[in-house]
């Protein structure tokens, strides 16, 4: 029998994004996002500077700590990122993201994740070439191929990165990494990042649209 691929072994991960929810009523939405079948609560950091949009910090992640055991996946668009991990990993963060673009030392970032006890992913932005992170990935339990530019919800996705994720794909090969696809993602641009290679895709506005009695169906559409 031939070696499955990874990616058909990885069972789908959908991470709805945070950002898409009621900021007023965040603790009843994960609630609620998870009752609809969230398997992660992904969690969009945005400073101002590194992208244009100012979101949330470590204390209003720390207050959603206890709502649900979910995992809390952490993308930080936060430049610089390294002062600020240890408060994330207090806060609660399982995993913590950082883009390559946003740290002069992707490695040494990385291995201060470690050290604070998270797991560690990298992320890209779509101009961003995936050789960028090769020397990095035993590092990493994850690599987010951004589908839009980074900083607000609601955006087109890309379709220029889905070579990338097929190229990441098979450099990856037989490691257990996951790639996370974010930005655009709904029940139409899903299925096309699922055949690239993307296992994990994080949803906003897709699923945080509407009555939250619909979620479970947009969560459903985008496993397909
Ligand atoms: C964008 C964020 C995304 C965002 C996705 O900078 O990283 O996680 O919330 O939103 P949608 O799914 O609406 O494109
Ligand atoms: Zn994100």
């Amino acid at each position: 029998m031939t070696k499955a691929r990874s990616h058909h072994t990885n069972h789908l991960i959908i991470a709805p994004s945070l950002l898409a929810a009621d900021f007023a009523n965040l603790a009843e939405n994960i609630r609620q996002v998870e009752a609809a079948g969230a398997d992660w609560i992904h969690l969009d950091v945005m400073d101002g500077h590194f992208v244009p949009n100012i979101s949330f910090g470590a204390p209003v992640i720390a207050a959603l700590r206890p709502v649900t055991t979910l995992p809390f996946d952490c993308h930080l668009m936060i430049a610089p990122a390294e002062p600020y991990l240890k408060d994330f990993a207090d806060a609660g963060a399982d995993r913590i993201i950082v883009h390559a673009e946003a740290t002069h030392h992707l490695d040494r970032c990385l291995q201060m994740i470690a050290d604070v006890g998270c797991q560690a992913g990298v992320a890209i932005n779509p101009a961003t070439p995936i050789e960028t992170i090769f020397h990095v990935l035993d590092r990493v339990d994850l690599v987010l191929l951004m589908t839009v530019n980074p900083g607000f919800g609601g955006q087109s996705f890309i379709t220029s990165v889905l070579p990338k994720i097929t190229a990441m794909r098979s450099v990856i090969g037989d490691r257990p990494i996951r790639i996370e696809v974010d930005g655009g993602i709904t029940a139409e641009t899903a299925p096309l990042a699922i055949s690239a290679g993307a296992d994990t895709l994080v949803a906003g506005s897709s699923v945080f649209k509407g009555k939250a009695s619909d979620w479970a169906d947009h969560i459903r559409a985008l496993r397909g």
